[in-house]
C-alpha cells in the first residue's frame, strides 16, 4: 500500500499548498477535513495539523480527536494546529489584538533537532497568526525563535511532535521544504518514492484490476485532465477505451480536427462526433448567458448519451477528476463541506447505469501535467490553455451565429498563434521551475471576445461600422482568481493591427485590464 502523510484541514487557504510542497518532494500525503479522519493504516506514516482562520479562543474552534496519533506517530503541528496542542496538552496560548502578520527571521536554538537539519540557523520564515503561545505543553522545550514570538517552534520531548507557528508551506518561507522533507523523510521515514512514474505503474496495475475486460468510455474534451485521464485508461485496458469526442461547432478555429489528429496518433480508440449543427439551433434566438451554458450542457449530455448508447456493453465511465475537485473543504463559516463535481456529463451515469472511474482523482493539476509528460503526451497539448465547457458560445456575447462565429474564430486565432510565435524570457505557466517557451506557454489563459457592439471607424476613404474584439489574457493557479497579464505594447499594436486588417467585419480591439475579482475571467 501506498505510504502517505495524512494532512489534517482545520480550513486554513494555505492547507492545499502543504500538500502540494510533499507531493513535490515525491510524499503521496491526503487532505482531510479534521473532523473526518479516516481510519488510519500501517501506511500512515506522519500526520500534520494545519492552519486555520480561527483562534483557539473562539466559541467554534476546532476540536480535533487526536488519540490515535498524538505522541503514536510523527506529529507537525503548523500554527493553527501548534496553538492547539499547547492548549490542549498544559501550556497556555493568549490571544493578542493584533495579528502577527509577514516575514520574521527565525533561529534555530536547538540545532540537534531532526526539524531543522540542513536548514539555516537563521532563516526567513512567514507568519500570520493572532493567537502566542505563551506556555509551551507540558514537556516540551522550544528548538526556534523569532524576535517577537520566543515558542516559534517547539517539540515535545519523548515523542515525534513538532510544532511550528509559522508557515512552512508558503514561498516566504525560505528553508519550509526543507524542514517538511525532513518531517517526511527523516521523521516519518517517508522513503520518498512518491513519482510519475510509479503513479503511472501503480495506477495501470490497479485500473488492470478493477476494470478487467469491461469496457470503459471517456469524453474526451481537448484539455489536458481528459486527455491524460485517456492516455493512462488506453495503456491499462487498450482498445476497451473508447473515447467520445465531441464537436459542438463553437471550438476554436481547426480544433476539433487538430486535436481529433493529436488523439487518434496517440492510438486512441477516439469516435469524432460532428453535432455543430444541433448545438447552433439550440442557440437561436437565445441570448441570456445562463441559458445559453444551460441550452449548451443539456445538449453535449443529450450528443454524449446518444453516442455512448451505441457503444454495447460499456459498464464504466471514465472522468478527469483531479484532486483540488475532491478534497471536502473546511468552510470558515463552520465545518461544512463543499465538493465541485463535475458537470460535463451530469446524470448520465445514473441514467446509463454507468460506475464511475477516476484515475486522476489523486493528482494535483501540475502532477497531472508531469504525469502526462512521463506519458509522452506532447508539450501543445500539455500546455494547453484552459477552455470552457460552453467554449465560444460565451464568447460571443448575446446571440451566436455563424457569421459571429467566423468572426470570433478568425480574431482568436491571430491572437493566440501571435502569443505562441512570441518569445519571452518568463517562467512557463504549466511548469512553474521552467522557462517558458514564449508568450502563451508563460499565461494561464488567454481568450478573445466578441463584443455586440459596433462603432465607427474608417478604412481607406470609407466609414465604416462594424464589431470590436476584446483580449483576454491571465495568470491565476486555479481560475479562483486572476491577474490580468501585462501584454508588451509591441505585441498588443501586431495583434491589434492583424486582427483589423485581416478579419472582416472588425474595426476596433480592446485589451481587458480587469482582475478576478470582481471581473471574471469569461465575460459570460
Ligand atoms: P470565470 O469566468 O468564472 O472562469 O472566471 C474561471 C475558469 O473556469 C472556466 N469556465 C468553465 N469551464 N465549464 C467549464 O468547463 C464552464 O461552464 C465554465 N465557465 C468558466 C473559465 O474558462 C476559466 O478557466
Amino acid at each position: 500500500m501506498q505510504e502517505m502523510i495524512l494532512i489534517l484541514d482545520f480550513g486554513s487557504q494555505v492547507t492545499q499548498l502543504i500538500g502540494r510542497r510533499l507531493r513535490e518532494i515525491n510524499v503521496y500525503c491526503e487532505i482531510h477535513a479534521y473532523n473526518k479522519i479516516p481510519e488510519i493504516g500501517p501506511n500512515v506514516k506522519g500526520v500534520i495539523l494545519s492552519g486555520s482562520p480561527f483562534s483557539v479562543h473562539d466559541a467554534q474552534a476546532p476540536i480535533v480527536n487526536l488519540e490515535g496519533i498524538k505522541g503514536k506517530l510523527p506529529l507537525l503541528a503548523i500554527c493553527y494546529g501548534s496553538q492547539y496542542i499547547a492548549q490542549h496538552y498544559g501550556g497556555v496560548v493568549n490571544s493578542s489584538l493584533t495579528r502577527e502578520y509577514g516575514r520574521a527571521m527565525l533561529t534555530v536554538t536547538d540545532e540537534k533537532s531532526p526539524l531543522f537539519q540542513k536548514v539555516s540557523r537563521k532563516s526567513q520564515v512567514w507568519m500570520s497568526h493572532g493567537d502566542t503561545i505563551a506556555q509551551l505543553p507540558k514537556d516540551a522545550h522550544v528548538i526556534a525563535s523569532t524576535e517577537d514570538v520566543e515558542n516559534a517552534a517547539y517539540t515535545i520531548d519523548g515523542e515525534a511532535t513538532y510544532a511550528v507557528q509559522f508557515h512552512p508551506e508558503v514561498f516566504h518561507t525560505k528553508e519550509g521544504t526543507q524542514m517538511l522533507l525532513n518531517f517526511a523523510l527523516k521523521i516519518c521515514g517517508c522513503k520518498g518514492d512518491w513519482t510519475p512514474d510509479s503513479f503511472i505503474e501503480s495506477t495501470i496495475q490497479s485500473l488492470q484490476a478493477k476494470l478487467n475486460d469491461d469496457k470503459v468510455i471517456l469524453g474526451l474534451s481537448g484539455g489536458v485532465d481528459s486527455t491524460v485521464a485517456a492516455v493512462l485508461l488506453n495503456k491499462a485496458i487498450g482498445k476497451n477505451l473508447i473515447c467520445i469526442f465531441v464537436d459542438n461547432g463553437l471550438l476554436r478555429k481547426n480544433e476539433f480536427e487538430e486535436v481529433l489528429a493529436s488523439y487518434e496518433e496517440m492510438g486512441l480508440n477516439v469516435v469524432g462526433v460532428h453535432a455543430g449543427p444541433l448545438f447552433l439551433s439550440k442557440l437561436v434566438g437565445v441570448t441570456d448567458p445562463e441559458a445559453k451554458r444551460k441550452a449548451i450542457g443539456n445538449t453535449f449530455i443529450e450528443v454524449f448519451d446518444t453516442e455512448a448508447q451505441k457503444i454495447s456493453g460499456a459498464r464504466w465511465l471514465a472522468q478527469g477528476t483531479i484532486y483540488p475537485d475532491v478534497i471536502e473543504s473546511v468552510s470558515v463559516n463552520g465545518p461544512s463541506s463543499k465538493i465541485k463535481s463535475h458537470h460535463n456529463v451530469g446524470g448520465l451515469p445514473e441514467k446509463m447505469n454507468l460506475k464511475i472511474v477516476e484515475p486522476l482523482r489523486a493528482l494535483f493539476k501540475d502532477e497531472v501535467r508531469r504525469v502526462g509528460r512521463a506519458l509522452g503526451i506532447k508539450r501543445e497539448l500539455i500546455g494547453r490553455h484552459p477552455f470552457p465547457g460552453p467554449s465560444l458560445g460565451i464568447r460571443i456575447l448575446g446571440e451566436v451565429s455563424e457569421e459571429k462565429l467566423r468572426i470570433l474564430r478568425d480574431a482568436d486565432d491571430i491572437f493566440i498563434k501571435g502569443l505562441r510565435n512570441w518569445p519571452c524570457d518568463l517562467p512557463s505557466a504549466s511548469y512553474p521551475n521552467e522557462m517558458a517557451d514564449n508568450l502563451y506557454d508563460s499565461i494561464w489563459q488567454a481568450g478573445t471576445m466578441l463584443l455586440p457592439v459596433k462603432s465607427v471607424g474608417v478604412m481607406g476613404d470609407e466609414r465604416s461600422y462594424e464589431y470590436t474584439i476584446a483580449l483576454r489574457a491571465v495568470i491565476s493557479t486555479d481560475g479562483m482568481t486572476a491577474d490580468w497579464v501585462h501584454l508588451p505594447y509591441e505585441f498588443l499594436a501586431k495583434v491589434s493591427n492583424d486582427i483589423i486588417n485581416k478579419v472582416k467585419g472588425v474595426n476596433r480591439v480592446c485589451y481587458d485590464i480587469s482582475s478576478k475579482p470582481p471581473a471574471t475571467i469569461e465575460w459570460e
